[in-house]
């Protein structure tokens, strides 16, 4: 028995079409599963439906849903279980993160970034957390970040902080309550990873320590134990095992593909 083979699991990634959930959907195919991707906008979605099959040759099915509007979630787990039958593995990977001073921020980007990075996960675990306690199994996997445990020296992480330390908080109190119904709940806390949501952040901050964007991200791997920045690929692994029946008896937790940062934050 292969305990992270996936096969004949049907699988929703919930933005896959962004940089760490496309990575994750393709690792998802690879290890057998079924995958939907979901996120907003239709056409980043029909590009990551032909990159992933073109990369592992799988047809990955797409639907377009905000993720923080209660009716397109509920439509989206109706749409996933009409087209695929049977799910029992959901990945969260939608979020964002806006950097503002704390003396200065922007209140309407602080609301956002609660409904995108933490409301959302809640409206998903409620519409498919249904679905797995009808099936008697699931899998969650939400996606926190190092963030959620360390806040930066660099200021404008406020926000995003809170988020992420809440997706732990999330994480936990619905292992608590899923877990009589056979679904687990975990979560997965990457550290800087590039994707097209860290470019502009690269950016600020290359500006900000007078480098370029190629030595900004060196010096981040310098810190490091591993001595460099993951990618979305290093995360892959670690949403297999979330994801199968290698983790039936681990939930409520936070694991952090990170290359040891939180070792030593
Ligand atoms: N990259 C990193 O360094 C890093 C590190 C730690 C944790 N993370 C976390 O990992 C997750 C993915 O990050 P990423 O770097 O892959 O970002 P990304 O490339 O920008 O991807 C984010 C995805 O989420 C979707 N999305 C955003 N808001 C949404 C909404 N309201 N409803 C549905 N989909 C939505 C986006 O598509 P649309 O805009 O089309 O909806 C996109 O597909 C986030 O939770 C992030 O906080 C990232």
């Amino acid at each position: 028995m292969n305990l992270f083979d996936l096969t004949g699991k049907n699988a929703v990634v919930v933005g896959g079409a962004g940089g760490i959930g496309q990575a994750l959907a393709k690792g998802l195919c690879q290890a057998g599963a079924r995958v939907m991707i979901s996120s907003r906008n239709e056409e980043s979605l029909k590009k990551a439906q032909a990159e992933l099959k073109a990369e592992c040759g799988a047809d990955v099915l797409y639907y377009a849903a905000d993720a923080t509007d209660e009716g397109q979630v509920e439509k989206l787990c109706a749409e996933a279980v009409s087209k695929l039958g049977k799910i029992s593995i959901l990945i969260n990977a939608q979020g964002f993160n806006k950097k503002f001073e704390a003396l200065d921020f922007d209140m309407t980007a602080f609301r956002a970034m609660l409904d995108a990075n933490i409301t959302s996960l809640m409206m998903t675990a409620k519409y498919f957390g249904r679905h797995f306690k009808e099936n008697g199994y699931g899998k969650i996997v939400n996606l926190s970040s190092v963030r959620g445990k360390i806040a930066t020296k660099a200021a404008g992480n406020a926000a995003y902080c809170a988020t992420k330390g809440a997706v732990d908080m999330l994480t936990k109190a619905l292992a608590a309550e899923y877990g009589p119904f056979g679904v687990t709940v975990n979560a997965m806390g990457p550290n800087i990873v590039p994707t097209p949501a860290m470019t502009a952040i690269f950016e600020m901050r290359a500006k900000e320590n007078n480098v370029t964007v190629e030595e900004y991200i060196k010096m981040q791997g310098a810190g490091i134990p591993m001595r460099r920045i993951g990618t979305a690929d290093d995360l892959i692994g670690t949403a297999i095992y979330l994801s199968s029946a290698a983790s039936d008896y681990m939930t409520g937790c936070t694991l952090y593909p990170d290359g040891g940062l939180t070792a030593i934050g």
